[in-house]
């Protein structure tokens, strides 16, 4: 045997990264679903073990041997691979796979050629397989692209749900301030707390003095509240604007409505009954 050649270690490193490949991928091809995504992952799997063959063949050929090892990250691609809580798709992100090929940057096998001294059956070797692997990098991709495609739709249609929720919840903020802001004496506190139990609003009855100049931050409360203006101006800052009540006038805040209790250049007095139990 004479002097070992220069390559000998790349093609030992060849056989032993597509060994561990192939042990993840057909995790994965055994795990998924989809039929297509199985064909795609099956196919790089085969290749990935055909390759450790052909390297360790012609490691043998050239009078040498290679040892297999399990590379120390396998055990957790293995995992992820063959999860049943990930979806293909968080698989190809987790795996740092998917990415389409750039072609403007020299790829990782660019260099695998550059030694002069590999003899041409190598050579020959060493093409298919970065032909090859090259292919696998843009079917990963394509297959990636075309899960992602397949996620656009439900992901629009839930950020449509959640802005027609938001829409929701306007209208009825404002319904609630049509319907129940009344007139300047309209309702007299005698009438309000008959209709605060009546509907049920008498869970807690609360007298609340603001002073002017009140700027309050904007939350929701678990409860609904219905509140008179006994006296002074009370505004009501929501989401979509402020909103005053003054003396007589009263106004009803639903469970989980967002608001902000403020006054503007005079204080409030304000009565609020509290009802616990959902509104309907
Ligand atoms: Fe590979
Ligand atoms: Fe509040």
């Amino acid at each position: 045997m004479g002097t070992e050649p220069s390559y000998l270690p790349l093609l030992r490193q060849i056989a032993n990264a597509e060994c561990n490949a192939e042990v993840y991928l057909s995790a994965w091809a055994e795990a998924t679903p989809s039929e297509g995504v199985r064909r795609v992952i099956a196919t790089v799997a085969l290749r990935e073990g055909e390759h450790t063959k052909a390297f360790q063949k012609r490691i043998c050929e050239l009078g040498y041997d290679v040892t297999i090892e399990e590379a120390p990250q396998t055990a957790d691609r293995t995992a992820i691979a063959g999860a049943a809580d990930l979806t293909d798709r968080e698989k190809f992100e987790k795996l740092g796979l998917g990415a389409p090929p750039d072609p403007s940057t020299p790829d990782r096998w660019t260099s695998f050629l550059d030694d002069s001294t590999i003899d041409v059956a190598t050579s020959e070797l060493l093409g298919r397989f970065i032909g090859e692997e090259r292919d696998s990098v843009r079917m990963f991709a394509d297959c990636y692209r075309a899960l992602c495609s397949d996620d656009e739709p439900i992901a629009s249609t839930r950020q449509t749900e959640s802005r027609l929720d938001r829409i929701e919840q306007m209208l009825e903020n404002l319904a609630a301030k049509l319907d129940l802001v009344t007139g300047p004496s309209a309702v007299t506190e005698e009438e309000f707390r008959a209709g605060l139990r009546r509907d049920g609003f008498d869970d807690e009855i609360r007298i609340s003095d603001y002073e002017p100049g009140v700027t309050g931050e904007l939350h929701c409360h678990e409860f609904s509240a219905r509140i008179l203006v006994l006296d002074g101006e009370f505004i009501l800052r929501y989401e979509d604007g402020p909103q005053s009540y003054t003396r007589g006038q009263c106004c009803q805040l639903d469970a989980g409505t967002m608001h902000a209790e403020c006054t503007g250049g005079s204080s409030a007095r304000v009565l609020a009954g509290l009802k616990h139990r959902p509104t309907t």
